[in-house]
């Protein structure tokens, strides 16, 4: 059981060393327990080929130590600097269009170029060496953000020679892949593993197979590039937690299996930032314009704590407003407490403030901080350190359950329907988040978990939308979990070839229920598909089923068609539900499965951590939430919740659930 604790991320090359031991002495007097530093600082670290400067690195180092806190030390390798792109200038990485991402900006480098990975182990090394076992320094963050900025392909000349080897190594014939891919599909075939070209720039879009095998082939390049760095790592920084932190809303390689090679994984949560990009609709980002979306970092939090071997941070908390939405909005007073506790109440280690500091200079100069750039205390400083105060009386640790609902997410998934979508706004993210939502309105806590046995035993509800092509072992392990399962839209569609099952989707889930998806269709903005008895609609996605032997229809569709079918413990939903039929749908499932579920105020959140449960108000008004606190005590908050409020209190949960409105 771990204590729960706030850090920061601090730049000390950016400031004069006179004021390192005041902002070590502040951070501490705050309440901060960690600070992040050095992942940008490879031009300070190395500014000539080969000469090391890492005095300055020492002391900020024993700077912050001395001062009582814990350093996470960052691998520079998301900089590489000017002389070493100079030295390699092929090392930039070429993007679908062919251009150059040039240097003056960062992640300027390309996973398969074999000697700039071969730097970067020199660098890394070399820190390890250096820092390793220095007592003040506990962990050792990979990189930064792999993928930021739309990194992850790259079409150089060193990634075509690797993706070729890979394809080799998979294939073994190119027999095979023509095969496995359907080249003789407009005389696409290829008379050896030499002739593959990258998946770029072709009159219409490639062949899918060729590029699924691509993001494959991509993802095990990252994968790869940060195993290199794990590596050195756990030889010369031996006790060392490793971590690497991940995005939101980003899914471009498999994080589940990067995170395999990790101790924790984190993530940066920037709540507004992200309204601003998501693709919700303009009253949505109205209404969470100051909060951020009531669900969107939720469901973050579960999916990296699903990831991480032994636990998963907050790497970076937003702390004001961001410099690269295309609206910045500030947060509303009390935000960026109530993101620290969902966070903590999701079971995070960590969460970490980004920046300490704001930067006066460069790209970042319109990012808020903890402090002003003058030194100030920005609103941000206040909530942290009121976080710090009530953690330290609510003494919480990390106890999160196993959850009885699983909502499975899959990363080649993600891949095969942003390559073919079928319908413009058709994406796999806000598939899982859609239904992630109405578990979250049911005032559930769930794991997000990947395709696997382990994953899905000893589950009560376990729902996979839109899963790509699950395979037999995994179809296997659904049937003897004894859970209730919850298949489609989309589900089991392809094989891993990306090719329509022979048998017709589902594909292989047809062994848990019988149905058989004949056609489908995508539907634009504003047209749906209504549910008889105003039970809801479907958008974005339908599908006409046929039903098998012992398979029975449960909703249908104002038209006759069937909308949601079952046989025994498992249900196919035909569609993409609207949150009306999505709540009708659940409602069902979760009362079979067996699980209590509540139907909570509309801004309303809950999230179960151990015995103690939270609850977020993530609407402009007060909320009365007496009914779901009971005569319990509260720890944290009123009963009549405020905007932004948190409440927190130790629960009989099952009393909670079952006092509950269930309206
Ligand atoms: C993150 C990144 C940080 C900083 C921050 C700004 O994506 O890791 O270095 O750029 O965004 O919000």
């Amino acid at each position: 059981m771990t204590r729960q604790r706030l850090s920061t991320c601090y730049y000390p090359e950016h400031v004069p060393e006179e004021i390192w031991a005041e902002d070590a002495a502040r951070m501490r007097g705050l309440g901060l327990a960690l600070v992040r530093i050095g992942e940008f600082a490879w031009s300070r670290l190395e500014p000539e080929p080969g000469l090391y400067c890492f005095d300055w690195l020492a002391r900020a180092i024993d700077t912050l130590h001395g001062a009582g806190l814990r350093v996470v030390l960052g691998t520079p390798t998301a900089t590489p600097p000017k002389w070493l792109v100079d030295r390699m200038p092929d090392m930039v990485a070429i993007d679908a269009n062919g251009h150059p991402r040039k240097f003056g900006s960062r992640r300027h480098y390309c996973f398969s170029h074999e000697p700039y990975a071969q730097e970067c182990e020199r660098i890394v090394g070399a820190l390890a060496k250096a820092f390793g076992t220095h007592p003040g320094v506990v962990a050792w963050q990979i990189d930064n953000e792999f993928g930021c900025h739309d990194t992850v392909e790259s079409y150089l000349e060193a990634a075509l020679l690797a993706f070729r080897r890979w394809c080799r190594a998979r294939y073994a014939t190119i027999e095979a892949l023509n095969e496995a891919w359907g080249n003789v599909f407009w005389s696409m075939e290829l008379s050896s593993f030499e002739a593959i070209e990258l998946p770029n720039l072709t009159v219409t879009e490639a062949n899918p197979a060729h590029r699924l095998d691509f993001r494959r082939f991509a993802s095990d390049q990252v994968v790869a590039f940060n195993r290199r760095q794990v590596e050195i790592l756990r030889r010369h920084a031996p006790g060392c937690v490793i971590l690497h932190n991940f995005m939101g809303a980003f899914a471009a390689f498999d994080h589940h299996r990067l995170a395999q090679d990790l101790d924790v994984a984190a993530w940066d949560s920037y709540p507004l930032g992200f309204l601003e990009t998501s693709r919700s609709d303009a009253a949505w980002k109205a209404r969470y314009l100051r909060i951020g979306d009531p669900d969107f970092q939720a469901f973050h939090h579960d999916l990296y704590r699903g990831c991480g071997r032994s636990g998963w941070w907050v790497m970076e908390q937003q702390p004001g407003g961001v410099n690269w939405g295309a609206w910045n909005p500030l947060p509303a007073p009390g935000a960026v407490r109530l993101w620290t506790f969902e966070a903590l109440a999701h079971g995070a280690e960590v969460v970490s403030y980004f920046p300490w500091r704001q930067a006066p200079f460069a790209q970042e100069q319109m990012h808020e901080a903890l402090l002003l750039p003058n030194g100030e205390p920005n609103e941000a400083y206040h909530d942290a350190a009121q976080v710090a105060r009530e953690l330290a009386q609510l003494d919480a640790r990390v106890e999160t359950e196993r959850a009885e609902v699983a909502l499975v997410f899959d990363y080649e998934s993600a891949w095969a329907w942003s390559i073919a979508p079928h319908g413009q706004d058709f994406s796999y993210l806000a598939l899982a988040l859609a239904i992630y939502r109405g578990l979250r309105r049911a005032g559930l806590s769930v794991d997000v978990v990947p395709p696997t046995r382990d994953a899905v035993s000893g589950r009560k509800l376990v729902l996979l939308p839109g899963l790509f092509a699950p395979h037999g072992e995994f179809v296997e392990a659904l049937a003897a979990s004894g859970a209730v399962v919850l298949i489609g839209p989309r589900s089991g569609s392809k094989t891993p070839h990306f090719r329509i099952p022979p048998e017709l989707p589902p594909g292989e889930l047809r062994a848990l229920v019988d149905v058989t998806v004949r056609r489908v269709e995508t539907l634009r903005p504003g047209v749906t598909v209504p549910l008889a008895d105003s039970l809801g609609r479907f958008e974005h996605w339908r599908e006409i089923l046929m039903l098998g032997a012992g398979v029975e229809p449960v909703l249908e569709t104002k038209s006759g068609e069937v909308a949601l079918a079952r046989r025994d413990r498992v249900f196919y939903l035909a569609g993409w539900p609207d949150a009306t039929l999505l709540d009708e749908v659940l409602m069902r499932v979760l009362d079979l499965a067996g699980v209590e579920w509540l139907k909570l105020p509309a801004d309303i959140r809950a999230r179960d951590n151990g015995e103690m449960c939270y609850v977020f108000n993530y609407g402009p008004e007060p909320i009365d939430i007496s009914a779901l606190v009971g005569d319990v005590p509260l720890l944290l908050g009123d009963e009549n919740l405020a905007s932004c409020g948190v409440a927190a209190f130790r629960r009989p949960m099952r009393g909670f659930r079952a006092d509950a409105d269930r309206a």
